[in-house]
């Protein structure tokens, strides 16, 4: 073998052993609780992000609808550094600055009257069935029962198990706790079917995000609603992935002319730094002191990242931004649905979209993409789930297309043209 030959080896193999460093070390030190894509990304700026070969990436998934500003946004990354050379923890032994301050936003922009912080989304749900069981005992005779639906997610821990409606994540569980009803979404005979005197909430996501971005009826939120004001049961929304203006409104109950008892939040609140809120009606807010608490939650640092996110999003009018451009984004997935008879579904709201095929297709088309500098989310063996950055362009809309036109091409079988 001529030197050059020999260098370039050399080369590819140190260089594949560096792609693979961390992956097969990830391999040998955790838990197996998920599959990972194989790439590790050690840098992001706005929408783009970059993997440890220097490889960039158009970035789709937005670290599952959290980075709401893209990455590293500079207004999150001021008031963190700016927070973290002042107060980073203190315990909610003290009142702190940046947590009241966060809670005057989210109330004076919504149309709930009191807030709780905690770390994450099912530690905000959490709270909000801790707090409906509280109501239950004090103000309805003891109801501690909760309707929830299938297909819905509310997170991993035990009771948000019970309260996701989804075999497979309840059955390596079980015996799960008590007191969930999951029943179908989508339907409100089946909420009214399953309501009884030990009915205390009744909780949905406005459109269900893990569950595959299904979009209910107009009217469904609207009619279970009433149903809950009829019995005296609370109204709960699950906005931990619809909510901070992904659905193109700051929450999406806004678009139903409904109003929640107990909203609660996490994800794109903090624009990647780990922050969950629960908010609830004056007359629901029923915790004595003592009967609810958290280490971390509403820690100064976190606090300051979220309200800087906030601030942004409301000043500068991104839910209004998110509309238009999401509505752009299923406009083109539209055009490649009529290209490509295997796509069934183009389905959305502002930028939580996804694209159903007929057949399980997603994780190919992944790697594709992937191949081809494209992150994106699958959602079902046969979804593909787009969740990018609120500040997504046109322009990057654009490429995303391009790039998955090209894995559509490549993975199925396009309609003679
Ligand atoms: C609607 C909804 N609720 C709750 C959760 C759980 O949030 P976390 O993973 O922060 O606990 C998620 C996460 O995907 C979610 O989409």
């Amino acid at each position: 073998m001529r030197l050059p030959e020999r260098l370039g080896k050399i080369n590819q193999e140190v260089q594949q052993l560096s792609q693979n460093k961390w992956q097969e070390l990830e391999q040998k030190l955790f838990l197996r609780t998920g599959n990972r894509v194989p790439v590790t990304l050690v840098r992001g700026k706005g929408a783009w992000a970059w993997d440890d070969q220097g490889k960039e990436y158009l970035d789709f998934v937005g670290g599952w609808a959290v980075n709401s500003l893209g990455h590293c946004p500079p207004v999150v990354v001021e008031a963190l550094e700016k927070q973290a050379k002042t107060l980073i923890q203190a315990s909610n032994q003290f009142y702190t600055i940046p947590q009241i301050e966060l809670a005057q936003l989210l109330i004076g922009h919504s149309c709930l009257d009191r807030v709780f912080f905690c770390n994450s989304g099912a530690e905000a749900n959490e709270g909000a069935v801790k707090l409906a069981r509280r109501y239950g005992k004090l103000r309805l005779n003891g109801a501690y029962q909760v309707i929830t639906t299938y297909n819905s997610f509310h997170g991993r821990t035990l009771a948000m198990t019970a309260a996701t409606g989804q075999s497979k994540f309840q059955e390596p569980y079980i015996p799960l706790p008590d007191g969930f009803i999951n029943v179908a979404y989508d339907n409100v005979e089946a909420v009214k079917r399953a309501s009884t005197e030990q009915t205390c909430a009744v909780i949905l996501e406005p459109v269900q995000g893990e569950g595959g971005v299904n979009i209910p009826d107009d009217d469904y939120l609207k009619e279970v609603q009433s149903w809950c004001r009829e019995k005296g049961i609370l109204f709960v929304l699950d906005e931990i992935q619809t909510g901070i203006g992904r659905t193109g409104t700051l929450f999406a109950y806004e678009q139903y002319g409904i109003e929640p008892d107990i909203m609660t939040l996490a994800k794109g609140l903090g624009s990647g730094v780990p922050i969950g809120a629960l908010l609830a009606k004056e007359n629901v807010s029923v915790f004595s002191p003592g009967e609810h608490g958290s280490t971390f939650g509403g820690n100064p640092l976190v606090c300051a990242a979220a309200h800087a996110t906030l601030k942004y999003i409301i000043d500068n009018e991104i839910p209004a931004k998110v509309k238009r451009v999401g509505n752009y984004f299923i406009a083109r997935l539209e055009s490649l649905k009529k290209h490509f008879d295997f796509i069934t579904e183009v389905r959305g709201r502002g930028l939580l979209i996804a694209l159903e095929f007929d057949r399980e297709i997603a994780e190919n088309l992944l790697l594709a993409c992937l191949d081809s500098g494209l992150l994106v989310n699958k959602v079902k063996p046969n979804a593909l789930r787009f969740i990018p950055p609120l500040i997504i362009t046109e322009k990057e809309v654009d490429k995303a297309i391009a790039i998955l036109g090209d894995a559509l091409e490549e993975i199925g079988n396009p309609k003679s043209q």
